[in-house]
């Protein structure tokens, strides 16, 4: 029942490279820095690490394999690896989890459109990070501009999304990937050699060493329940996992590609993208003194500060800001294209249609999350404003849940000679470990995600 004239990845290079543009987003450069800032630094991170390798990249194997093996959308897969069987659901709720994620990523993403912006205007320039924050706060408390930039961003997805799977996820990955590393790199220089920030009687005011430590240094009391469940879903939203994104681009990934080694490289260079975005931050969170606590805008208010300190600061302005959207872009449309494949594969819509109808419902619910630093800021649910219950409803509940039942089913409901074979090429290649991932996806990842899940909502411990 495969779908006739599928898209498919060109070359190797190209599945990486679009693997890890879904991978590398906002996730990265926004959400996990301010993650580690809110949850206590060091301790998160080494939490973090140990999700990403014990969970994430066995679960990552597992949906590459029944992507590439059933070449349908992440619905579909489930359906024809166990027909009759409830198993599609798990694919349904990555449906879900795709509108939700998107409805607040496309919000964020259109925050680095304004960015991008101000960075033309030059209106950074001479702006202390106090400034920068209360600029910042005034923009997305403002009911229109940020729904301005969220609507543009999402109809740059939808026309990427459209545009097909070659001609444009791959090719943008691959050229505009490199450079975003380089310049998160140099960033990252800049902000550990800012040294020691004195005010002008003498008094220091901060050190960018103190950054550095607040990364790496783990202070082990600061981790609780609420910590681990956000490393958890950091790690699944980073990697992109838990809803079918890799399932789908995994469905359109050749026979002959190692996907066990893909897995690896992704997941490493998406680790060491936020590493860098870390480095490359605190440093200078220190240096101006900035709370690390401050939340979603701790990027927005202290990275242009970096760039004032740097010779040609304009242009390392303008070209992160730039970076920074395409690596919302590749990431949202990842988001999109696993709702897109299901509508246009299943219910039989063309593509355009699919993507102009899917793209605008996940528009309508990003206006809300948006307007909730506005308009709708008193509109909460069990305490949290619509913008904060899209994300933690979707990347601490739905994504870990959609990861646990993706490695149940990898497991329990597929043969393990099913499993052994797609991952080793039908035997053609050596896949070392096998026994040890084997042995996680069954038993270790499911048990460890449901113990976190049950603790988090207070059914053990
Ligand atoms: N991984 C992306 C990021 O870090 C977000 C994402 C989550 C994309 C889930 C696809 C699926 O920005």
């Amino acid at each position: 029942m495969s779908i006739p004239n599928r898209d498919s990845f060109t070359s190797k290079f190209g599945v990486i490279a679009a693997a890890a543009g879904s991978a590398v987003g906002l996730g990265n450069i926004w959400k996990f820095p301010y993650e580690v800032g809110q949850n206590g630094g060091g301790a998160f991170l080494i939490l973090y690490f140990f999700f990403v390798v014990v969970i994430g990249l066995p679960v990552m194997m597992s949906e590459f394999v029944i992507g590439r093996k059933t070449n349908v959308n992440a619905v579909r897969a489930f359906k024809k690896l166990s027909p009759n069987k409830p198993w599609y659901l798990t694919g349904v709720m990555g449906v879900a989890a795709a509108f939700m994620i998107l409805s607040f990523y496309g919000v964020v993403a259109g925050w680095t459109l304004e960015y991008i912006h101000l960075a033309i205007v030059n209106a950074f320039k001479g702006q202390s990070p106090e400034e920068l924050s209360k600029g910042f706060n005034d923009f997305i408390t403002n009911p229109i501009k940020p729904v301005i930039w969220q609507v543009i961003f999402m109809i740059l997805t939808a026309v990427v999304v459209i545009g097909g799977i070659k001609n444009g996820i791959e090719k943008i990955t691959k050229i505009l990937m490199p450079v975003l590393f380089l310049i998160i790199v140099l960033m990252g220089i800049r902000s550990l050699t800012l040294g020691v920030n004195t005010s002008e009687s003498g008094e220091i005011i901060g050190r960018s060493v103190d950054g550095l430590k607040f990364l790496f240094r783990p202070d082990f009391s600061k981790i609780d329940i609420d910590v681990v469940l956000d490393a958890l879903g950091q790690a699944f939203f980073s990697l992109s996992l838990g809803m079918g994104t890799i399932i789908t681009y995994g469905s359109y990934i050749g026979k002959n590609n190692n996907l066990k080694k893909t897995a690896v490289e992704v997941a490493f260079l998406d680790t060491l993208i936020a590493i860098l975005a870390g480095v490359a931050i605190f440093p200078a969170v220190f240096y101006f003194n900035v709370a690390p606590t401050e939340g979603p805008g701790l990027v927005f208010s202290v990275l242009p500060s970096i760039f004032q300190k740097m010779v040609g600061g304009y242009v390392w302005t303008l070209a992160f800001f730039v970076l920074f959207a395409v690596a919302a872009l590749t990431s949202s449309i990842s988001l999109l294209e696993v709702a897109v494949a299901y509508f246009a594969e299943e219910l039989k819509v063309k593509r355009v249609t699919a993507t102009i109808i899917v793209a605008s419902l996940i528009t309508i619910l990003g206006v809300a999350c948006s307007l909730s630093n506005s308009v709708l800021k008193d509109v909460t649910i069990l305490g949290r404003n619509i913008f904060d219950t899209m994300d933690h409803v979707s990347s601490n509940f739905l994504l870990p849940i959609g990861g646990m039942f993706i490695a149940i089913f990898t497991g329990w409901a597929m043969k393990k000679s099913e499993f052994f074979n797609e991952l080793t090429n039908q035997g053609a290649i050596k896949v070392k470990l096998f026994s040890g991932i084997y042995f996680i996806i069954r038993f270790v990842a499911p048990i460890a995600i449901a113990i976190v899940f049950l603790y988090s909502v207070g059914l053990l411990g």
